[in-house]
């Protein structure tokens, strides 16, 4: 099985067992950072990343998990490169031409674009796999309206972690993962919430997915999700109640996300957005709530908004992951880039 030279825009297009042999590399690099199999897998290689939005963890993971393979991260942003008329998607050099002539310098393309960087949902989506087309190095995608399937790999890295000594990820078959919308002025794509689903249904968890009405996700994104728990005899059911989905959960997954009514005339609408999810403060993980699961580990991919989206006391816990899943993206990220771009020996 070779996965070198694939993009990795979203996780349904990469077989089971390609995931899992990321996540079993991931886990090896953890525990042998300077393990010389790996420390020079990307010499003389060079990875561009191509930020439309701001990123903490995403920029600084790439960046470190370059450097820790010994090739070389370049970071821009892309208004710095090529004029553009109203945002990231309609520039004046054809997106062709861009994506061409990047492939002549670079080994490998990371590219986030999501939110206000376009006009509607799924543009991200889309301007990536367009990019992907036209583009003859491998391009990843960092975030865009639809998916973040690197986040979904760091979390359910951390997950197996929990469950597992070893972090097999074969532990988290048949546990029951309650993904919960969260109240927050911080306005967050669907992307990280629609590959969670789709990464943890893969791997045969039961799904419960809570959320106000008016909240609804993509389609095809649960559709799939449904195919995969149904592949997997795995449960599905959706919630509109939040404190309901408690009991019998082993992992509560609490993130903000927009309506698709956040785009009005192409604008992306924060302060109509802000206002909306503002209007339901309860939905908030409690230690009350959690007091209910099968002592569920808490998961967020941060930023987390600390009182909204839930309780100091719940982040603090021993039972959260939120940190060990934002450093597993520099460990996930480092096996994904080796693999796809250079050499493990
Ligand atoms: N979770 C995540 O992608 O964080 P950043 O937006 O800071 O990259």
């Amino acid at each position: 099985m070779s996965i070198l030279g694939k993009d990795f825009i979203c996780t349904e297009d990469w077989e089971l067992n390609e995931i899992l042999r990321v996540l079993a590399l991931a886990s090896e690099m953890k525990k042998d950072p300077c393990n010389p199999r790996w420390v020079t897998a990307l010499k003389y290689k060079s990875f561009l990343m191509l930020f439309y939005n701001p990123s903490l963890r995403t920029h600084m993971s790439f960046e470190t998990a370059i450097c820790e393979l010994g090739g070389t991260a370049i970071c821009r942003n892309p208004e710095m490169n090529w004029k553009k008329s109203k945002n990231g998607l309609s520039s004046s050099e054809a997106l062709k031409d861009i994506a061409r002539v990047i492939s002549r310098y670079v080994d490998g393309v990371g590219i986030r674009i999501t939110m206000d960087a376009v006009s509607r949902y799924g543009d991200g989506h889309k301007f990536i796999r367009d990019f992907a087309h036209f583009s003859d190095v491998p391009v990843i995608g960092m975030a865009d309206d639809r998916v973040h399937p690197c986040q979904g790999l760091a979390d359910i890295m951390g997950w197996s972690e929990r469950y597992s000594p070893n972090g097999d990820v074969d532990s988290l078959k048949g546990k029951t993962l309650l993904l919960t919308w969260g109240s927050s002025g911080f306005t967050r794509p669907l992307a990280s919430v629609q590959s969670h689903l789709l990464l943890a249904s893969k791997l045969g968890m039961n799904i419960k997915i809570a959320y106000p009405e008016g909240y609804e996700l993509d389609g095809d994104v649960c559709e799939q999700t449904r195919k995969n728990c149904k592949k997997n005899n795995a449960t599905y059911e959706v919630l509109h109640d939040s404190n309901s989905g408690y009991e019998g959960a082993h992992v509560v997954y609490a993130r903000n996300w927009v309506t698709r009514d956040a785009y009005e005339n192409g604008e992306f609408q924060f302060q109509k957005e802000i206002n909306r999810a503002f209007s339901f403060k309860d939905w908030i993980v409690t230690e009350e709530k959690m007091k209910r699961t099968e002592k569920a580990i808490f998961a967020n991919p941060m930023p987390i908004d600390r009182g909204r989206e839930a309780e100091d006391a719940v982040i603090e816990s021993e039972y959260s992951v939120i940190y060990d899943v934002a450093e597993n993206r520099k460990h996930t990220q480092k096996a994904l880039l080796s693999l796809i771009l250079g050499e493990v020996k």
